[in-house]
């Protein structure tokens, strides 16, 4: 039985490595829903997206694979281990849903939506991801208030 929160913090590398793909995947997200609403050009033959949208996109597709890495290196030393010392389950769990869910509908964005699906599956994706600071900052505010009760 664990008895140390020791391994749940992050330390070093593991830390910055957490939470820089996690911010970057957000900014990569943010910037696609702004470019795409609000970042069309007037070409010669029309409107036109900018370029940097597609870019942006492509930024979030290889940052989306850096998370789950990230995210499922944790699941040892920091969910179980937090899980079985009960601290920070609850908001904890929620996050731990809200990267499921970003990550399965992510999925379908890619492999199985069509174009009937296609829309609202994005909407959906995107406005659970606006979540994610939020939640985040939620979630650590709440576990360090746990720790600081228990040491
Ligand atoms: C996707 C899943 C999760 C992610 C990405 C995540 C991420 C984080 C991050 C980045 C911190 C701040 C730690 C630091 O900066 O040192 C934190 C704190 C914490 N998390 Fe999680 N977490 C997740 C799920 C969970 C779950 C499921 C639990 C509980 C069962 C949990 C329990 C805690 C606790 C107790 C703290 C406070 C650590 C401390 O400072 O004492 N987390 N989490
Ligand atoms: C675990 C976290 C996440 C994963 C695994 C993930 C994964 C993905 C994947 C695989 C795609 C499809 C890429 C493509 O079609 O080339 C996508 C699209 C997208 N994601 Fe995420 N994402 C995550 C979080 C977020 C967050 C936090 C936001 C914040 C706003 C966001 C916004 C978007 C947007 C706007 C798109 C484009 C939608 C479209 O093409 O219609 N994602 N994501």
């Amino acid at each position: 039985m664990a008895t140390s929160t020791g391994s749940i913090i992050l330390h070093g590398w593991h830390r910055v490595a957490v939470y820089s793909t996690l911010i970057l995947l957000f900014g990569s997200g943010l910037a696609w829903v702004l470019l795409h609403y609000f970042g069309i050009q007037q070409g010669p033959l029309g409107p036109v997206s900018s370029p940097f949208e597609y870019v942006s996109l492509q930024a979030h597709g290889v940052l989306a694979y850096a998370v789950v890495f990230f995210v499922g290196s944790l699941l040892q030393s920091h969910m179980s281990r937090a899980w079985r010392l009960r601290r920070n389950r609850a908001s904890g769990l929620v996050f731990a849903c809200l990267m499921l869910c970003l990550t399965m509908s992510g999925l379908a964005l890619y492999y199985f939506v069509n174009e009937d699906t296609r829309e609202w599956v994005s909407l959906l994706h995107w406005l659970i991801g606006l979540l994610l600071p939020a939640l985040l900052a939620i979630h650590i505010v709440l576990g360090r208030r746990q720790r600081r009760r228990h040491s």
